[in-house]
């Protein structure tokens, strides 16, 4: 059986097919008010493999000249992110074991050749809220390890509709996407892979949401 680090869940399953075909209309909508940019890394400008865009009241953004940062707005349009769907807050409710909303979820677009390198969440200022992560189409090999970089990893295979939740003692650890495997899932119509992550970036008694 595959031991999973102290304080990371993986919830297989975890979304019906409908919940998840919702979820992907929701998503799309989300897309065409807040649509999908570049992020580049800081300082050097490279850019990711993935394409985002966010829902909530923050939005995790990064470019070349500010670096990781979470902020009201849009990069491009400078409007206010969409609001997170119920499904997805009533879905924190259940896993997340924390009292208060999220307030930011990231949407990651994967296509075939898109992956994520090894990183940690440690953008926001409550760490004792977990990052709840949805899994959207195509499977992926996703990678976990410990809160140190050079940790043992354990990668295992995600699927359309699986929860992950990265909370306590692992609410730190690095994680990452090797990669995706293509045409794995139906769900999506033109293939590749969606990853929703929600969040809590403020602590609650900072006053915001
Ligand atoms: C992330 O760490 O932001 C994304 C993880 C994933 O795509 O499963
Ligand atoms: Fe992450």
């Amino acid at each position: 059986m595959l031991v999973l680090p102290k304080g990371i869940r993986h919830m297989p399953a975890h979304l019906s097919r409908a919940v998840q075909e919702t979820l992907v209309e929701e998503v799309r909508s989300i897309v065409q008010q807040a649509p999908l940019f570049v992020p580049a890394m800081p300082r050097t400008g490279k850019e990711m493999s993935v394409r985002m865009t966010n829902c909530g009241p923050l939005g995790w953004v990064t470019d070349k000249e500010r670096g990781y940062r979470y902020q009201p707005t849009h990069p491009l349009t400078g409007e206010p992110w969409p609001p997170i769907p119920d499904s997805l807050l009533d879905l924190w409710r259940q896993v997340s074991g924390y009292p208060n909303p999220p307030q930011a979820c990231l949407i990651n677009f994967y296509t075939p050749e898109a992956k994520m390198g090894l990183h940690q969440d440690r953008d926001e200022a409550d760490f004792s809220a977990p990052v709840v992560s949805v899994s959207l189409g195509d499977d992926c090999l996703f990678r976990v390890g410990q809160t140190t970089r050079d940790g043992a990893t354990k990668s295992f295979r995600l699927k359309s509709g699986d929860v992950v939740v990265l909370g306590g003692e692992g609410r730190l650890a690095f994680h990452g996407v090797d990669r995706i495997y293509p045409s794995t899932s139906a769900l999506l119509k033109n293939g590749g892979r969606i990853n929703l992550t929600l969040r809590r970036v403020t602590k609650p008694d900072e006053g915001a949401v």
